[in-house]
């Protein structure tokens, strides 16, 4: 899982490339590589262990310059992080080659080029491609050509890039089950992984269809479809800008994520109420036909938004009364599926490109569903491009892995999903302007949250030389719960379990001890009393207690308890609210632990292959 990056112009391509990368980083960011033809038409390549700063350091040593010229951030699936594996991968100094997604034949296609004499200097699934591509060309096709046919040998997932010194000044795309973008620019082309990429250097782009391959020149662009037959692709304008993404003075993109949320909420709200009602078409001109035509939801997500569907589902059965199955993407794509009838499917996701997610809602649309709404952080991503209903949550781009902001504005959006399907179960117009004040109030609420931050930053102190904690919630404090022990273990890599409260008995208390801090999200709901026996099981046990709750809960703080009072908040809204302490708690634990908090090890933002 990768991001790649292409440019074939009259000006040198480098700065272009490496720009693109620097804004793809989110994909994978182990190694680094790009490989250029030269001025004499010369293939130079520079690869990194690292990132892509890595990248830049090691090229204002060494520079490279070219009119043609394609690059790499890599997420390693098939060989370890390293320079060897790292891509672009060469056949000789002759041809270069990018590829994002995973190979799945290429152990039949190594054994067959081995006994045609090629050799073999990664471990990667990529190294094949490049293989196949020279042996074609050994028989006297050209670079287009050859690469129909490769394709056509290729099992699996690929987006990819590739030029050859033979022919100088052109660049074959290929895009089966990984996206790829071309940008269009004034005498000069330009390939990407997302649009994003390519949004300092062009506004237009052709979104690439499975199976198409494009044959990029200077000055001509022809796009093949999967029967390799000439095919007209339309330009599209985006809407979005390149806004320079920076720390905005913060220590980390993730920090200021979290302070960045009462905003981020308000941009999700702006344009979505009026007179103290949520605007229905904010889903899509046909939300209102849909809506009224559902009879159930099911959700499908991975990650944090998966448990954003989780927090949905306690909304949706509870307050709107629908029923609703949330499930992991990975799950749901591989398993046979009894959709309920006038069922919708919705997914959730930040960044739109997961691969899960995307290949869930492609299965979605062959069963009976009635449509498809994407929750979506990413406009133009191939999620909102694939779902009839899109949702876009305008929480701006986020930069840290672990997902803070993106996961409070889902919230926001699937708490206005309620509403609508509420109202269409009873939900007065009174008891609506009632929640919709509530979703109004929220960014005080957070920032009221976030105040904590001083007194999150010092309690984190007793938990960094820790190397497990559970976290327990009950009704829609459990998904609550399970996204900050999701938190803790990303970004600090302590090992972080959720459960809910009223399972621990069943088999996690035998893991209670000193050592063992548990924390519980226990606002003030009709739980609390229930989840209070459950406190006092762990602490018989000896546990240490970290309990997040309000300030109007009656539990004393003592040396095995300690008490993060928040102000008040409405039940409904309480997953949202208690999210943020959470959030700034694995935060300051992984600070003090001196981990890459906005990289972790091993993660990736977005993820892209299976
Ligand atoms: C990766 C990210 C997570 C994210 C998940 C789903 O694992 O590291 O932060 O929650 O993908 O991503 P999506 O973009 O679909 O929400």
């Amino acid at each position: 899982m990768c991001g790649i990056v292409g440019a074939v112009a009259q000006r040198d391509v480098c700065p272009i490339l490496l720009e693109g990368l620097k804004r793809l980083e989110y994909r994978g960011y182990d190694s680094a590589g790009i490989a250029v033809l030269n001025g004499n038409h010369k293939l130079e390549r520079v690869r990194v262990l690292g990132k892509v700063q890595d990248l830049v350091t090691s090229l204002s040593a060494q520079p490279l310059h070219g009119g043609t010229g394609i690059a790499h951030t890599r997420w390693a699936t098939h060989g370890k992080p390293s320079i060897e594996n790292a891509h672009p991968h060469v056949y000789k100094e002759k041809i270069a080659l990018v590829h994002n997604g995973i190979i799945e034949n290429h152990e039949p296609l190594r054994q067959q080029q081995k006994q045609h004499g090629f050799d073999f200097n990664t471990e990667t699934d990529t190294e094949v491609i490049v293989n196949q591509i020279e042996y074609y060309l050994r028989t006297g096709q050209d670079l287009l050509q050859a690469v129909f046919n490769t394709v056509d040998d290729l099992e699996g997932a690929y987006s990819l890039g590739i030029i050859c010194t033979d022919e100088p000044g052109r660049i074959i795309a290929a895009r089966s089950g990984s996206a790829l973008v071309i940008g269009v620019g004034i005498g000069e082309y330009f390939i990407a992984s997302d649009i994003f990429a390519l949004l300092p250097v062009t506004q237009q782009f052709i979104i690439l269809e499975e199976g198409d391959i494009a044959d990029i020149q200077r000055d001509q662009l022809r796009i093949y479809d999967k029967n390799h037959q000439a095919v007209i692709r339309q330009i599209i304008i985006s809407q979005q800008v390149a806004e320079a993404v920076d720390k905005a003075g913060y220590r980390h993109f993730m920090l200021k994520e979290i302070f960045t949320q009462p905003l981020a909420i308000a941009e999700t709200l702006e344009g979505r109420l009026a007179d103290g009602l949520v605007v229905e078409s904010a889903f899509g001109m046909r939300a209102a036909t849909i809506f009224d035509q559902a009879e159930a939801i099911d959700i499908v997500a991975c990650g944090t938004s998966y448990h954003a569907g989780l927090v949905a589902k306690y909304w949706l059965e509870a307050t709107a009364g629908i029923p609703c199955q949330v499930e992991i993407a990975s799950e749901f794509r591989y398993r046979r599926k009894v959709v309920s009838r006038n069922s919708l499917f919705v997914t959730i996701s930040q960044s739109g490109e997961t691969t899960d997610t995307l290949a869930a809602l492609e299965l979605a649309k062959t069963l009976n569903y009635i449509s498809t709404l994407a929750i979506c952080n990413v406009p133009e991503s191939s999620l909102t491009r694939a779902s009839e209903l899109v949702f876009l949550t305008h929480a701006g781009p986020e930069i840290g892995v672990a997902s803070t902001k993106a996961f409070t504005t889902q919230l926001t959006a699937l708490f206005m999903l309620m509403i609508l399907l509420a109202r269409r179960r009873g939900l007065t117009s009174e008891q609506e302007k009632g929640l919709v004040h509530h979703l109004e109030t929220l960014p005080g609420k957070i920032n009221l949250a976030l105040d904590l931050n001083q007194q999150l930053s010092e309690l984190a102190e007793r938990f960094a030389d820790k190397h497990h904690a559970l976290y327990l919630g009950r009704g829609s404090m459990l998904p609550v719960a399970m996204e900050g022990a999701l938190k803790l273990k990303e970004i600090s890599y302590i090992h972080a379990e959720a459960y809910a409260a009223g399972e621990l008995k069943h088999g996690p208390l035998a893991l209670v001890d000193n050592d063992m801090p548990v924390i519980a999200v226990a606002p003030n709901n009709q739980l609390l009393e229930k989840l209070k026996s459950n406190l006092q099981e762990v602490r018989a046990r000896g546990g240490k207690l970290y309990v997040f709750t309000d300030t109007d809960v009656n539990i004393q703080a003592s040396e095995d308890i300690s008490m993060i009072r928040m102000a008040p908040v409405p039940d409904c809204i309480a997953p949202i609210v208690f999210t943020v302490p959470l959030q700034l708690f694995a935060y300051h634990i992984a600070v003090l632990k001196g981990a890459d908090i906005d990289q972790p090890r091993n993660l990736a933002k977005a993820v892209t292959v299976e």
